[in-house]
């Protein structure tokens, strides 16, 4: 039976975790970070779900304290996880949204973390740490060939990487998925142009009638060009942006989305078998729970939400291999677990609009509405945040206040003993005083919701009356009418005709209208005196903002040939040096 199996595995794991020395002798606690892909708010139970089925991040939230109003510096993956890692909003550090251009788009393009912006794990690193980052990181790669690789994690504080440079896309799920059919169909196309081509050479050249050379030539322009077109689109994604990276070295290519899963947690708990004696960092970055979906046979078609709920189940299941020493309380686990700092959170809110067919399978946000990529609406931004570190941060606690996925940055250089740098800003604020009851409230006054370079909107959190105000200026126009959701795009944009300007803001107050339902009237006194207080804030913020070259935009964002990693002879890329044996950990 597939659970005694998983069991077995599980418990060799926790025995390696667990038989480790007592680290009385090290005052520096170790870090573990687990941050989930597109996850939303209310797809969790201790968030509220009642269906989906995560008994080990529930325990995890029993054992640590649970954050209610965990927020997102931006609604997208890799603005998101700028901001979490430079402790600095993504336009500080050039990695906002720009325009349509949400992401970085592909491995080969030169945009990414600049060189110059400072990390917590390159802070930790100088404390003695050992860092280490598993999984996603679509922070860029490269800026001027194949391999320099500037932006990669071992050149912004990490002595270990194991994972996707990138982001999952559709195309890393092979050709099973969605696009088969059409891409067959592009193929036998494209084959059948060629082979026109041919036959007209052929005619012309035996001269059995007389073609033109033009028509020749443009026809085979247009098959080369078509064959082009549909091979990026298609062919070329899969082989170049699905890759994974030991360190410098390309390991897949395409990566195998099967058995992921289970390497990451193998890598994982050596990363943690390796450094168990000194003080150490890692950052599990999840694939989960981003499309394609892809999940393990032992999960598949075992939850009651379809392709997405299993999924969520199966993160659920590799989580407790890092939490492994509360969930089997016999074990002797006096090693790393009251050492050890563990964070749970997710890059932004769910995403409304992927569906298939009739099927909604991104992401759920709960009462909080909005999406990924929905800029200031809450359910884009407000994620599960969870601590556990037993003996140090009080179990079974739940904590409302404001704080930002960007407070994980003083909050760890706090603690690993660090200095903050002081030539920039930082917008985080160390978190131990909230988490450890000393202060009952979050040092963040007020948190600025951008969309791109645009101020979408502001949260004011008012501590005299402890009332949580947020002012929209601008917000998405949906699609189609009545749906909260861009259905006619991937995402909804932020600027342009895909937005509305509201003058004046729409007000909520957030702590009593969590939904943003109804919005203040304009025209009563208190609407005035939070408005004006808000408006001294942006001002204040704005002269902080300054320009720095924009990561994400045009140029930056757009795919060389030079600058595409290859296992292989470009443009045929393909590797597979990883040893087949490990699909057994997730079974
Ligand atoms: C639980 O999550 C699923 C899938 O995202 C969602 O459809 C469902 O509405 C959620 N249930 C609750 C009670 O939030
Ligand atoms: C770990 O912390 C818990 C909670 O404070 C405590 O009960 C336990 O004795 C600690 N274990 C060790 C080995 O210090
Ligand atoms: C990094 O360099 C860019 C220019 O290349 C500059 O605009 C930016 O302010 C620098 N950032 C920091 C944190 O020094």
């Amino acid at each position: 039976m597939g659970y005694t199996r998983r069991h077995g595995i599980f418990l060799v794991i926790l025995h390696l975790v667990s038989n480790t020395p007592v680290m009385a002798s090290n005052p520096k606690p170790n870090f573990v970070l687990l941050l989930a892909d597109d996850l939303g708010i209310g797809d969790i139970g201790c968030y509220g779900n009642d269906t989906i089925r995560t008994p080990n991040i529930d325990r995890l939230a029993n054992d640590g304290v649970k954050l209610t109003q965990h927020i997102t510096a931006a609604p997208m993956c890799t603005p998101s996880r700028a901001a979490l890692i430079t402790g600095r909003y993504p336009m500080r550090s050039g990695m906002a949204t720009c325009g349509e251009r949400f992401v970085l788009r592909w491995i080969g393009v030169s945009g990414g973390l600049p060189p110059n912006e400072t990390t917590f794990a390159s802070l930790l690193q100088k404390q003695g740490y050992s860092t280490g980052f598993i999984g996603k990181w679509h922070l860029g790669l490269n800026c001027e060939s194949s391999n320099d690789h500037c932006h990669h994690p071992l050149n912004h504080g990490f002595d270990y990487f194991y994972g996707l440079p990138h982001t999952l896309v559709y195309e890393c799920g092979g050709v099973n998925i969605l696009d088969a059919h059409l891409q067959a169909q592009l193929k036998l196309l494209t084959q059948l142009m060629a082979f026109a081509v041919m036959t007209l050479v052929i005619v012309r050249y035996s001269n059995m009638l007389t073609i033109s050379r033009n028509l020749i030539l443009y026809s085979a322009l247009f098959t080369v060009l078509f064959f082009i077109t549909w091979y990026l689109k298609y062919g070329f994604t899969q082989h170049w942006n699905c890759i994974i990276l030991r360190n410098h070295e390309i390991i897949e290519q395409p990566m195998k989305m099967e058995r992921i899963a289970s390497q990451m947690v193998r890598e994982a708990q050596q990363f943690i078998e390796r450094n168990k004696n000194a003080p150490f960092l890692l950052i599990v970055s999840f694939l989960h729970v981003h499309i394609p979906l892809v999940t393990t046979k032992a999960f598949t078609g075992k939850s009651k939400h379809g392709p997405y709920g299993d999924n969520v189940e199966e993160l659920d299941f590799m989580v407790v291999f890092f939490v492994s020493g509360s969930v089997v309380n016999t074990i002797n686990n006096a090693g790393l677990k009251n050492n050890t700092m563990i964070y749970f959170a997710s890059d932004h809110g769910g995403h409304l609009e992927v569906k298939e067919g009739e099927l909604q399978t991104g992401g759920w946000n709960g009462i909080y509405r909005g999406g990924k990529g929905m800029a200031g609406w809450e359910g884009g931004i407000r994620v599960p945040g969870i601590f556990r570190w037993p003996g140090v941060i009080p179990s079974n606690v739940e904590i409302d206040e404001p704080t930002s996925l960007m407070d994980i940055y003083p909050t760890l250089v706090y603690l690993g003993g660090g200095d903050l740098p002081k030539d920039r800003i930082i917008d985080g604020q160390n978190l131990m005083p909230l988490l450890t009851k000393q202060k009952p409230h979050s040092e963040h006054e007020f948190l600025f919701h951008y969309c791109g370079l645009h101020l979408h909107a502001v949260r004011w959190h008012q501590k005299e009356s402890g009332a949580i105000w947020k002012a929209h200026y601008v917000t998405p126009v949906f699609f189609p009418e009545g749906a909260v959701g861009c259905y006619n795009a991937r995402f909804c944009a932020c600027e342009g005709d895909c937005v509305l300007h509201h003058d004046p803001p729409l007000l909520f107050e957030l702590s009593a209208d969590p939904s943003e339902s109804s919005p203040l009237d304009p025209h009563v006194d208190l609407y005035k005196t939070v408005l004006n207080r808000i408006k001294m804030a942006v001002a204040e913020h704005q002269k902080t903002v300054s320009e720095v070259p924009a990561q994400l935009c045009f140029l930056n964002n757009l795919w060389r040939p030079w600058l595409q990693p290859c296992c292989g002879t470009f443009p045929l890329c393909w590797c597979d040096k990883e040893d087949s044996n490990v699909t057994e950990i997730l079974g």
